[in-house]
Order: structure tokens, then sequence, then C-alpha cells
């Protein structure tokens, strides 16, 4: 029996090793994602051969993460509750990773780490049925004996697997090139304050606090509705993320503290690092205002609304995923162009937005005179679209004429 594991190197997935032998007495073949996690990545291969895995695969899926994942939704504008979506939306490209590989190496499982109480099972789950329907899944949280931190540290110890483990900032975390999460701890309370000015709390950058007094300016080209080249330089979509996170987190920008409604129901508080992706979203959005026409602008809100909420649940492979997408992009036409913004002590304040599509048109909007709005088509205007409102007027006061 062969089982292909979603290996990260943590806890949970380095005790799984020997347990899934234990229990199952399979060949386990570790499968690592690098989606931008760095040294988390580091001494991983030894580490899963010493635990007792057959092989470890390290994927490097960056750029992929980018282009095919990432950029689709800045461009949707897409949020879930504010949320930056940087967990849910690495989840689906590395299950179907997973999946290559499973089939590849003729795998009777897959197994993963995630609890029974997250969303992270069903992205998995979700985008493990949408490539292989027949394949078997473990998902060992929801049925193992080693239920609790503790347990699964005292299976760790006795069977000798190396931890890094400080109960202090075990915070459950979860790192890639757009974002890191934490919760846990003292984080399951939200009466308590995060502790984001404690030293090595932030690992993508300072708090607001310590941030520089001085402001930093940076310019974004964007190519229909992608992001191209900072401060004039053209880059590589994955070095534009990376350079964008040190400059955002060099001044505070992108954490956040929410409290949010999971798949499952329940309530979580997380601390979300996302410098990087906060600037790229003011900075697209700053860039639609004025090259996005007014109904389009709103109905994308919308579509925004949705996608986010696909995003979050697990459902980047679906029909509907894909057709808000291809709605998305017909929008990005006419997204081309730059914007500058002010970034100052965890604040984003906007600078300045050009664009050779601008509908903005001073003309039209000047308080001075012009020669393209005719003032006196308003007053038409207002009769026709104030009529409801007269109508109900005359009628509350009984003043209809026979
Ligand atoms: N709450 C966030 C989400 O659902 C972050 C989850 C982080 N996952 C983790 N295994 N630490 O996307
Ligand atoms: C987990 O439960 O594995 C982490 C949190 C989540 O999936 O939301």
């Amino acid at each position: 029996k062969k089982i292909v594991l979603a290996y990260s190197g943590g806890l949970d997935t380095s005790v799984l090793i020997p347990w899934l032998k234990e229990n199952y007495g399979a060949e386990i073949i570790a499968v690592s994602g690098n989606v931008g996690q760095k040294s988390e990545l580091e001494g991983l291969e030894e580490k899963a051969l010493a635990t007792g895995a057959s092989k470890l695969y390290i994927e490097d899926l960056n750029q992929e993460f980018v282009d095919e994942y990432i950029i689709p939704t800045i461009k949707a504008g897409a949020t879930y509750e504010q949320y930056l979506l940087g967990t849910s939306f690495a989840r689906p490209l590395i299950a179907k990773r997973i999946v290559e590989i499973a089939k590849k190496e003729g795998a009777d499982a897959i197994c993963h780490g995630c609890t029974g109480k997250g969303n992270d099972q069903v992205r998995f789950e979700l985008a493990i049925k949408a490539f292989a329907p027949e394949i078997d899944i473990i998902a060992p949280w929801r049925f193992w004996e080693l239920n609790s931190r503790e347990k699964e540290i005292e299976y760790a110890e006795q069977h000798h697997i190396p931890l890094k483990i400080n109960k202090e900032t075990n915070y459950s975390k979860d790192k890639n090139l757009w974002h890191l999460s934490h919760e846990g701890l003292d984080l399951e309370d939200p009466a308590n304050e995060a502790p984001i000015n404690k030293e090595g709390f932030l690992e993508l950058g300072v708090s607001p606090e310590q941030a520089p007094d001085q402001p930093e300016y940076v310019t974004i080209h964007f190519e229909q509705g992608v992001p191209t080249a900072v401060n004039g330089e053209e880059m590589n979509s994955v070095e534009l993320i990376e350079l964008l996170n040190t400059i955002g987190g060099k001044n505070g920008i992108g954490i956040l503290d929410i409290v949010e409604n999971r798949l499952v129901g329940m309530k979580s508080r997380g601390v979300y690092e996302t410098p990087g992706g906060t600037i790229l979203y003011a900075a697209h959005q700053k860039l639609e205002e004025i090259t996005l026409d007014k109904e389009t602008q709103h109905y994308k809100n919308q579509v925004a609304l949705k996608f986010g909420e696909l995003v979050y649940n697990g459902l980047w492979y679906t029909p509907l995923r894909k057709a808000l997408s291809a709605f998305v992009d017909e929008t990005q036409k006419n997204v081309t162009g730059d914007v500058t913004l002010k970034l100052y002590k965890g604040n984003i304040i906007p600078a300045s937005v050009t664009s050779k599509y601008s509908l903005y048109s001073a003309g039209m909007a000047t308080f001075d005179e012009d020669d393209c709005y005719d003032q006196s088509d308003s007053a038409g205007f207002i009769n026709l679209f104030g009529l409801p409102i007269k109508v109900r007027a005359l009628q509350d006061q009984q003043l209809f004429e026979e």
C-alpha cells in the first residue's frame, strides 16, 4: 500500500509519517508544495526521510501560484470578510499537484494533516475530488487518538521526531509568498490584543509603530489588471510580489486582525500579514476607479463578494469560479495604467493615478466653465428621475387632481 502525504514538516505532518506506517503498514511518499514559504522548506527532505518517508517531493509552485491563483483573485478584487485569502487559494493548487503525484506513483490514498474543525480540510478534499474522485482520502485528525497538541508532542518524542517547538510562540501559522496567518494560543480570545509589537511575532514586516516616520512612495504599473512593474521597473510577477512584501512590510502595511466566519460554522480569530497583497489590492482598485464605467464597477463588487466566498470555501475548481473569472477578465481590458501610493505607518494614502483609458473627464467634472456638459439638461432629468417621489408626496397630501 502507498500513501501520498501532504507534508509541511510541521508538528502535525511530521507525526503523521510514523503514525501512518504503524496504522496502515504503508509506504509513505511525502509531498510539499513550494508556494514561497522560504525557510520552512529548509532541511525538509532530511526530516521527511528521517521520520520514515520513502521520498519527498518538493514542487516549485510559485509561478503557477501567482499567475493562475493570485492574479485572477486580485483582478476580481475578491476578499472574504476583508481577509485576502492567502491560505485559501494556495490549498487547491497544492492539492492539484499532490493528485498528479499520487497518480504517477500509483498511490492508494492521499493523507492530509488538517484538523476536522477548519477550512483547509475542505479545500484540500474538494480539490482532490475534482481531479481524482476515486482516490481514498485519509484525514487522521478526525479520528485519531492524538487529538491534542500535548499528545502529539508526546508521540513525537516517543518516536524520536525532532521538534522545534516553543509553547509560547507555537501559533498555528500558514506562510506563503502572499501571506502569513497566525491563529491559536492567546489569539483565541478576541479580548486579547494581538502582540504585533512583540519581538518575533510578525515575520513579514513591522508594526505601524515600528515603521519609519517618513512616508515611502511606491508606483505600480498594471496591464489589463495585471501588475507588471514597480517604480518603473518591469519584473516577473513572483519577484514583484516579493518586492512589494519588502516595501509594505517595512512600512507596517497589511496587518489584519479579524474574527472570521469559518465554513464549518464557528467564528475564529486570525491575524494576517499580507504586505504586498494589500498594496496591490489598493492600487488595482484605484486604477479601476478611473477605467471602469459605473455599472461594471458596481456589478463587479457583487462578483467580488461571491468570488471571495467560493475561494474561501474551497470551490476554486468549479464552473462558477471559472465563469466569474471570465467575467472579470472581460472587465480588465482597459485596466492599464499607473498608480502611486504613499505608505506611511500602516496606512496606504493614494497619491496619483493615470491611464490612457481613463474615463475621468476634467471638463465634465470641473466647477469652472466647460463646453461639454449642458447644465440645462439636468432640469428634465431630475423631473423624470424624481417623478415617483413627487407622485407619492402629492398622494400623501391629497393633492391629486381628479
Ligand atoms: N483562517 C484562514 C483560512 O481559513 C487561515 C488558515 C490557516 N491554515 C493553517 N493550517 N494554519 O484561510
Ligand atoms: C486546520 O484546521 O487545519 C487549520 C485551520 C483551518 O483549516 O481553517
